[in-house]
């Protein structure tokens, strides 16, 4: 429920993609697979990799200075960096602590939010949240994500399906009623913890030499379970969010959803009976981004024209967790 008469509106948007490409083609030399099982199942022709000695934070402080950029403000502007990562720089303290020295702002209070794919969601829920309350008035969000670390080069399952990058918002307070965040809606179910995770390295099982052996450190994923719970889930969610927006699904505009694959997504636009013309999808070039993937999309629909003064966007995504959420925009 809104609970002030501030809202959220989008200032500002920017993303940065490593320059080096990884495609199908080259990744048949590192597992057995090809570029047609890769392009039919998922949609991927290829993603981008963050070179060696470049962190997480680095990636996200490129993308919040064009942010920044677009929305006409320094860095001593913001109040607050919120960044979806679970890839981040140290194990503590948060990746949004290190890109608030990189950006040398001095004003504000930093912090990671740990939701997987959806944790550029769960961050834009948490900043709008804060400026609603009027805590705060502007606010740099980010989705920013380095899984190419954290990924087994030698598990064909999942190797092919991630891509590095990082996506950044600037959310500022205004008191215009008929634009800006309209909803925010968020779920997680526990249960699915272990269909999509990194076994070790945490508290519970901290780096050994065995686990490092057994490549405990990577990615572990049950792609059909995550693929059946998940077009479920972003349909449910996303009417939701729209429900409280006073949004219908034919007054959307533009969706942008997570983009992990193209099955998901063709299936999510035809339970939502939206035509895919009205669907952003860029996942051919970076594949999956994990929570890099929507702030991307949002910025390159931006740049090509694609939302227009006054248009309804509808985002979405679903991850790890599994942890899933959904919000409606006025632009
Ligand atoms: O952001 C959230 C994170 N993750 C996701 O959203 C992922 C959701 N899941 C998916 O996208 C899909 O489940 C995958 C793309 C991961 C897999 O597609 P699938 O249609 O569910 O394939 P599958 O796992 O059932 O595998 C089918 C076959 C298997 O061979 P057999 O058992 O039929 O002989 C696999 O061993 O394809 C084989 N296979 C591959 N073959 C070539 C699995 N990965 C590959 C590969 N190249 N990379």
């Amino acid at each position: 429920m809104r609970r002030s008469h501030y809202k959220s509106v989008i200032l500002g948007t920017g993303s940065e993609l490593p320059s080096k490409i990884l495609t199908n083609v080259a990744l048949q030399k590192l597992v057995d697979t090809n570029d047609e099982w890769i392009t039919t199942r998922t949609g991927i022709k290829e993603r981008r990799i963050l070179e060696e000695g470049r962190s997480n934070a680095d990636m996200a402080h490129r993308a919040a200075l064009r942010a920044l950029k677009d929305a006409g403000l320094e860095p001593k502007d913001l109040d607050a960096i919120i960044m979806g990562t679970v890839s981040s720089d140290y194990p503590f303290p948060s990746s949004a602590c290190v890109l608030e020295n990189m950006l040398g702002a001095r004003k504000v209070f930093s912090l990671d939010v740990n939701a997987a794919c959806s944790g550029f969601l769960n961050a834009l829920a948490v900043a709008d949240s804060f400026i609603q309350t009027g805590m705060i008035k502007t606010a740099l969000v980010l989705g920013s994500d380095v899984l190419s670390r954290l990924l087994n080069w030698k598990d064909r399952a999942t190797c092919i399906l991630f891509g590095d990058a990082a996506g950044a918002v600037v959310l500022g307070a205004s008191n215009d009623g008929h634009r800006g965040i309209l909803s925010t809606k968020l779920r997680t179910d526990g249960s699915y913890v272990k269909e999509l995770y990194v076994p070790a390295g945490g508290s519970l099982k901290p780096a050994t030499l065995e686990t490092v052996r057994k490549n405990e450190h990577t990615i572990t994923m049950n792609g059909k379970e995550v693929f059946k719970v998940a077009v479920r889930s972003m349909e449910e969610i996303s009417r939701e969010a729209l429900d409280e927006a006073g949004v219908t699904v034919e007054q959307v505009a533009l969706v942008i959803p997570h983009q992990a694959n193209l099955r998901i997504i063709n299936a999510l636009a035809q339970r939502l009976k939206i035509p895919m013309s009205r669907v952003m999808v860029n996942l051919e070039k970076y594949g999956n981004t994990s929570a890099a993937s929507v702030p991307v999309a949002l910025d390159e629909a931006r740049r090509q024209g694609r939302i227009h003064p006054g248009d309804v966007v509808l985002l979405n995504a679903f991850g790890a967790g599994f942890a899933w959420g959904a919000a409606v925009i006025r632009f």
